[in-house]
């Protein structure tokens, strides 16, 4: 018989309402959601004064293996993803080597399935000669195209490749969107640039608002669906209102929290692509997520060691560390009152399981899969680049004190986090997808 758990006594963030229940998890599933206190089980856990909600899905971040692992790998990544409250990771194809075929994927599952404390899944790259392997792949959360090049040296920009891709491929698309050659008129035009706030002189709001329209006509044009990875600009918002649907959007913690004043306080640890933007644009990211703009918050989690961080600009490589604390970041404004804990769960549990079709994820309900959270909204910790699981150890939030954490973490049924301690023993699970759905706007309720 499989392992019955009870979690007693806590509030309960649930598709349609939070109401305090009781969930039990049978095996990897979830049983039941309006349990008895007397409900028969193996494992009680008293979770009064909690709040349990589905596991966090990141679908955005950078875990380096294989072939970069001295900034990160696999089993690292995944347990600073447990440890942040994130049961599901998606990870990018810029690796060495890219995974740019079927088979280069499946390397990949194969090292998560050894490797991996959390559940996963993987892009394939676009290349300008890869169609068969994006046509072939399956087991994939999508394409990902550099429309803008960025870490490693995957980009794809000629019109008529990006024509083909969007025309002859069927899987979700998402892209990185800064213009190429702005940023290279950008760059040639301050002689490459020498200290770091030039990196958003370089990178900014023209460049991405250019390459987000060029991606959006193709994707409407092609009627293929589509996602803009990390919209960093208020500017970006109101293309995506016009286009709202066909196309979805994303904001990350660091574009959410830093603008270019933080160049003089964090230096290259705020260095990352697309830049950081002008004071404002974070405050029109708020609104546009509170506005549905944008639907879903995911980290971009882009390690690099301190080392590489403090080289001169331009040669400070560009990215940082954010999947440990992005749960905690977001469930500190819901105790600030900035948004709902209710806001929070759409945002980073059910939406990225709507965009991607994934199967049975991101809802406390009867029958999907136990990835599940316990939060503690009045537990204040203080970020610390020393605390910091991330096979880079530090933080661009060092410092900073945030009110609300992940206290459990269970992937799958299994407690992978629980007092501050990792089970590194655990193995998540491939994500399933059911690309048929349609995506967010054949899925949504809303
Ligand atoms: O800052 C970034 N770092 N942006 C990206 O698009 C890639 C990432 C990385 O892989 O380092
Ligand atoms: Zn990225």
């Amino acid at each position: 018989m499989a392992h019955r758990t009870l979690i007693r006594g806590a509030t309960c963030v649930m598709p349609d309402e939070t109401v305090r229940a009781n969930v039990v998890i049978e095996g990897d599933r979830i049983a039941s959601v309006d349990a008895p206190d007397s409900a028969r089980a193996d494992e009680i856990i008293d979770a009064s004064g909690l709040v349990l909600m589905p596991g966090v899905i990141d679908s955005h971040v950078h875990f380096r293996d294989p072939g970069l692992t001295h900034k990160e790998d696999l089993h690292t990544g995944s347990m600073a993803a447990a440890k942040g409250g994130v049961t599901t990771f998606f990870e990018m194809p810029n690796t060495n080597p890219a995974t740019t075929t079927a088979e280069l994927l499946h390397q990949k599952l194969d090292l998560a399935a050894s490797k991996s404390v959390v559940n996963y899944g993987f892009y394939i790259a676009a290349t300008a000669g890869n169609l068969a392997e994006m046509q072939k792949a399956e087991r994939t959360p999508g394409i990902k195209i550099f429309i803008g090049s960025s870490t490693g040296d995957l980009l794809v920009d000629g019109q008529d490749d990006l024509e083909r891709i969007f025309a002859e491929t069927t899987l979700p698309i998402c892209a990185h969107c800064e213009d190429e050659s702005t940023v290279r008129a950008n760059a040639a035009s301050i002689s490459g640039g020498s200290a770091y706030p030039d990196h958003s002189r370089i990178r900014n709001e023209e460049a991405a608002v250019i390459c987000v329209r060029r991606s959006m006509d193709l994707a409407r044009r092609h009627r293929h669906r589509f996602h803009v990875l990390h919209v960093s600009t208020g500017a970006e918002c109101e293309l995506l209102k016009d286009h709202a649907d066909v196309v979805t959007g994303e904001a990350c913690p660091h574009h959410l929290f830093f603008s270019t004043d933080d160049y003089d306080r964090l230096g290259s640890r705020v260095q990352m692509n697309p830049a950081v933007k002008p004071p404002g644009n974070p405050e029109a990211l708020w609104t546009a997520l509170q506005q549905g703009v944008l639907k879903m918050v995911v980290t971009d989690h882009a390690p690099h060691t301190l080392g590489e961080k403090a080289a001169p600009y331009p040669k400070s490589p560009s990215g940082l560390p954010a999947v440990e604390n992005s749960l905690a970041l977001m469930l500190d404004q819901v105790s600030r009152g900035r948004c709902s804990l209710e806001q929070v769960v759409r945002w980073m549990c059910e939406t990225p399981a709507l965009v991607w079709d994934i199967v049975g994820k991101g809802r406390i309900e009867e029958g999907f899969d136990a990835d599940l959270v316990l939060v503690d909204l009045g537990k204040t910790l203080t970020v610390r680049d020393e605390e910091q699981v991330t096979k880079c150890r530090w933080s661009p939030w060092h410092g900073q004190s945030l009110t609300g954490w992940p206290v459990r973490t269970i992937v799958m049924g299994q407690t992978v986090f629980h007092d501050g301690r990792i089970d590194e023993a655990v193995r998540g699970t491939e994500a399933r997808f059911d690309h048929a759905r349609g995506g967010y706007w054949a899925s949504a309720s809303a």
